[in-house]
Formats: structure tokens, sequence, C-alpha cells
């Protein structure tokens, strides 16, 4: 399985499926790639209405008629965009469409889709865990530090995706905490330096990491891909 790191919180999973987590894009700072260069994408997961995780999902799930597994309320949001595939599910439900394994896990933020400057109501904010061909990623999404994690541990998780940049989210030493309760294979550091608030040091964050002593720490530039 190959996944590439799109900048900010956007990741790329390619193995017998295509998935897609938080494909913001157009307008982030540290995207090297745009819509036209993906790959065709067979599910979009959303994890929270903010405008940098909802990105280009609406363009590219009709682009490719891909199905969005995201909460009811950013769910009923995307439908009324024109999406017809969505996929709802809460937090902890787990479920397994065409071969693909999710599960929303919680996450410490807001989901407010912001249209017009209103504000409407996107649900609770979630993370994800994805299974797919034998391989368990999960994408905390924008989140706090929990105690909720140490039961990510019993998910056998093979990569993490951390947001690491403070001031929204969880910061380097949170988590690095996060990282040592849900003791994934590989950890790599996302929702950082996109912006002046979330600036931090991924190198810091790998130091750390590597002192627990469990799991691998990868930083990936945007556009960089590992194989798991
Ligand atoms: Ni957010
Ligand atoms: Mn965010």
């Amino acid at each position: 399985m190959k996944i590439t790191f799109l900048g900010h919180a956007a990741v790329l999973i390619e193995g017998s499926k295509t998935v897609i987590i938080d494909p913001f894009l157009t307008g982030n700072p540290q995207a090297t790639m745009s819509v036209n260069d993906l790959p065709k994408i067979d599910f979009i997961v959303v994890t929270h209405g903010h405008g940098d995780h909802i990105g280009d999902t609406v363009e590219i799930a009709k682009k490719f008629g891909s199905t969005v597994v995201t909460n009811f309320e950013i769910g009923l949001y995307l439908q009324k965009k024109g999406i017809d595939k969505v996929h709802t599910m809460h937090i902890g439900g787990r479920a397994t469409v065409d071969g693909v394994m999710f599960k929303l896990t919680p996450a410490l933020h807001g989901s407010g889709i912001v249209e017009d400057g209103e504000i409407i109501y996107g649900g609770n904010p979630a993370g994800v865990v994805i299974g797919l061909d034998h391989r368990r990623v999960y994408h905390a999404g924008d989140t706090g530090l929990t105690k909720d994690m140490e039961l990510l541990s019993y998910e056998n998780i093979d990569v993490a995706f951390l947001p690491i940049g403070g001031n929204y989210t969880m910061d380097v030493d949170d988590a690095v905490l996060a990282a040592k309760m849900i003791s994934p294979k590989i950890v790599v550091p996302m929702h950082y330096n996109t912006w002046d608030p979330i600036k931090t040091d991924p190198e810091k964050f790998c130091e750390k990491v590597s002192e627990i002593g469990t799991c691998e720490c990868k930083i990936l530039k945007p556009g960089d891909s590992l194989e798991v």
C-alpha cells in the first residue's frame, strides 16, 4: 500500500482501492498536487466541517463518482451540493464499504461549516481508522490530546497521522503522548507550518517520538510517499 502526504492534513492511500482523507488541495499553501493530478478516487473521508478539511471534496466526488464517508450532518450538507454517493457514520461506528473498513473515532475539536459568512452545523468532529489490504491507517483529524486514544492501541495501527501544529490541535508534546498511547508502527506528523499559528518543528516531534522507542517517526514532505 502506498500512502502519500498531500500537505496540511490531506492524505492519499492507494491499494486495491484509493482513499483520500481531508482533500484540501485548492488554496492549500503546502499542496504540491491539484485535483487534476489525482488518480481515480474511490473514497473520500471528511473528518470534520472546517474548510481546510472539506477542501475539494465536492469537485473530487463529482469528477470520480467517489463515495464520501463522513458524519451524518456533513453527509447531508454534501448531498445538497449534488454528491449522491455518501456513506454517513458516527463516532464509534465501524463499517465496511466495498471492502474498505472505516471506523470514526473521537476528536476534540469543532466541525462548523462556514458558508457565506454563516456557520452551518457540521455535527461532531472525528478521526478515522481505515482498514485496507491488511493494513490499518489512523488519521486523527484535528484534535486535542484525549485519553481515549489509548483505545486505539487495540486497533493495531500501522501508520498514524497526528496533528502537531498546536493552537487548533495537539502540539508536539501532546502528539508525542498520543503516539505513546496509540503505539502505531509508524507515526507521521501533519497539520503544521501551513500558516503562522501552527508553525512548529517536526524534527523535534520525531526526536521525542524516537525516545519512546516503540514507533518509527517519518516526516513526509508534501508529495512524499511511504510504502507499507
Ligand atoms: Ni479544524
Ligand atoms: Mn484544520
